[in-house]
């Protein structure tokens, strides 16, 4: 039976028998072969379906090893600032592990569906007029002055727990890494714990190579393409609004390390690779992961893959559940037909 990520990878993470393992059973999501994709880019296309997670996506993982720390180490309140996500997770978490939980997001910039779920989770959510970045900040000074646990990505367990995707991954294309692995890149936690994943994989015997590690920003939201702090970041793609990045050297030496790269790609590209998904391959995302699909499609114009010379096996991380954030699935799409409650009029709209 599948107990979750700690259980599966507990020899590789830092828990004891001590540590009460607080899990909603996270990780073991689906690796999908992209049919559409592979044919178009000549190659092997594999997308990571962690929006299959318990909350809608990959912060699970993290959150499964930060809040059983957290319980371990007798903390009674945990808090994180976050553009959705995070907060959704923290709160599912601390609500199984009896924990109170505080979140703080940036005032109307939070996905409704990732709004709703701190709040049923019954986590205390504190809305800041000011950008994710701003609320970071005000969290990380708050757990420094007081007794609460800093539960974003900034805590190690975090990143800990993130980068058991990496070992699934490997095991799931029965024991090879991946030639290149694409991501999107927010606030820089999850590049640097796919690597961290992918070099411990490596160095226990597990697999005999690492991928190169191509990361995506959006182009309003992209400090670490342009080198410099983005003050007031805009995108479609609000998980990845982030001016900022905390683990901002950790993902270049990610990117370095692995000879990848990290580029950006436009709204507009974000949100064609998110319908392309959705149609081509069955696959309902939130805009942010489309990010990563974004970014190939834009490697795959400019002959990237091409150079390797041989067919790669590329994995794409998908981070999050399309249904996350309704709104965006609205946008631009056909609203239904309504017709009369008839069968005659039912076929007359199918146009067959
Ligand atoms: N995709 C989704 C769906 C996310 O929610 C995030 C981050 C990222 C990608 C980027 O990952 O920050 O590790 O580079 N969401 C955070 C949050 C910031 O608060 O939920 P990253």
């Amino acid at each position: 039976m599948w107990q979750g990520i700690i259980e599966k990878y507990r020899k590789f993470l830092p828990v004891t028998d001590r540590t009460p393992i607080v899990s909603l059973s996270e990780g073991n999501t689906p690796l999908v072969r992209a049919h559409s994709l592979s044919e178009l880019l000549g190659s092997e296309v594999y997308l990571k379906c962690e929006g299959l997670n318990p909350t809608g996506s990959f912060k699970d993982r993290g959150m499964t090893v930060a809040v059983s720390k957290a319980k371990e180490n007798g903390a009674k309140v945990v808090i994180c600032a976050s553009t959705g996500n995070t907060s959704a997770s923290a709160a599912a978490y601390a609500a199984k592990a009896g924990i109170r939980c505080v979140v703080l997001i940036p005032k109307g910039a939070v996905a409704l569906g990732k709004l709703s779920q701190a709040m049923v989770h019954a986590a205390q959510v504190i809305a800041v007029d000011g950008n994710f970045d701003k609320a970071l900040g005000i969290v990380r000074e708050i757990a420094e002055h007081t007794p609460v646990t800093l539960v974003n990505s900034v805590n190690p367990f975090r990143l800990e727990g993130q980068k058991t995707a990496a070992f699934e991954i490997c095991d799931q294309l029965d024991g090879r890494a991946p030639d290149y692995q694409v991501i999107p890149v927010g606030n820089a936690g999850n590049i640097t714990a796919y690597w961290k994943g992918y070099t411990e994989y490596k160095t226990a015997g597990h697999v005999s190579s690492v991928p190169v590690m191509l990361g995506f920003q959006a182009e309003g939201a992209a400090p670490i393409v342009r080198k410099k702090i983005v003050s007031k970041p805009q995108t479609v793609a609000t998980a990845i609004k982030i001016g900022n990045p905390a683990s901002w050297k950790s993902a270049e030496r990610a990117r370095d390390e692995s000879g990848g790269l990290i580029d950006m790609v436009t709204d507009r590209e974000i949100l064609e690779a998110y319908r392309f998904l959705a149609a081509k391959e069955g696959v309902f995302v939130e805009p942010a992961s489309a990010a990563s699909v974004a970014g190939l499609l834009k490697l795959k114009r400019k002959s990237f893959f091409k150079k390797a010379g041989k067919k790669s096996v590329i994995v794409c991380i998908l981070t999050g559940h399309g249904l996350k954030d309704p709104a965006s699935a609205l946008l631009g799409v056909k609203k239904p037909k309504t017709v009369r409650a008839d069968t005659r009029a039912v076929i007359k709209a199918m146009d067959l």
